[in-house]
């Protein structure tokens, strides 16, 4: 799969010919000054919490491309009446879309929209179709649900995960929560951002390197097939 790093949680993944977008944040990102946020694709715009740092540039891009905007119910209905189209989930469920199945799972962390509106539980993503699966972790604490993953999922053959610390888990907590979701090959982000998550990347490949698993942190605006 052809993935892109838009700086801090914010990727896009091309899927059978679609092109899901996660949790935009681009223009209040110094280190995304670079990314022309008119060019970026999306047929789908998924949102793993209300934060500002994740939702920032998600109207205007929904509004450019038509993108349909995948999260909880209450971010899916606070979009809808700024005009996107969405589609709304809740934790347990999963829905199969024109690109694959998504499966909203838990994260550990808070959820509000920038206006103040309730933005409903936190959650992360997993998606697959009948080759390939993958899970976008969101803002998250390691969980214990984490293992619930490989039982209902099919074998992920990568995650994406932060790992700046302070607001989210750790490198520490990044390697168990690879163990926990039975994945060896992890995309870091949500670090360097903002003063409180600046980390050093040796030390962190490293840390995922002595468990035999390898991090990968993309430069921000170029691509992988991973
Ligand atoms: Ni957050
Ligand atoms: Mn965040």
């Amino acid at each position: 799969m052809k993935i892109t790093y838009y700086g801090h949680a914010c990727f896009g993944v091309e899927m059978n010919g679609k092109h899901l977008l996660f949790d935009p944040f681009i223009t209040g990102n110094e280190l995304a000054k670079h990314v022309e946020i008119d060019k970026i694709p999306a047929d789908y715009i998924l949102i793993s919490h209300g934060h500002g740092d994740h939702v920032a540039d998600a109207e205007a891009i929904g509004k450019r491309t038509g993108a349909k905007v995948i999260s909880n119910f209450e971010i899916v209905s606070w979009f809808e009446q700024k005009g996107l189209q969405g589609h709304p989930m809740n934790h347990g469920g999963k829905w199969t879309f024109d690109f694959g199945t998504v499966k909203y799972v838990s994260a550990i962390h808070s959820s509000v929209l920038p206006d103040g509106t309730y933005g409903g539980n936190p959650g992360g993503f997993v998606i697959w179709d009948d080759d390939q699966c993958f899970y976008f972790a969101g803002d998250t604490a390691v969980t214990m649900d984490m293992k619930l993953i490989p039982m209902l999922c099919p074998k992920l053959d990568f995650a994406i995960m932060p790992i700046g610390d302070n607001f989210t888990m750790d490198i520490q907590e990044a390697v168990l929560a690879a163990d926990f979701v039975d994945c060896k090959k992890i995309v870091g982000c949500h670090f360097d951002t903002f003063g409180y998550i600046v980390i050093d990347k040796d030390a962190a490949k490293k840390a995922f390197e002595d468990t035999g698993k390898e991090l990968i942190l993309l430069p921000v605006g170029e691509s992988a097939d991973i």
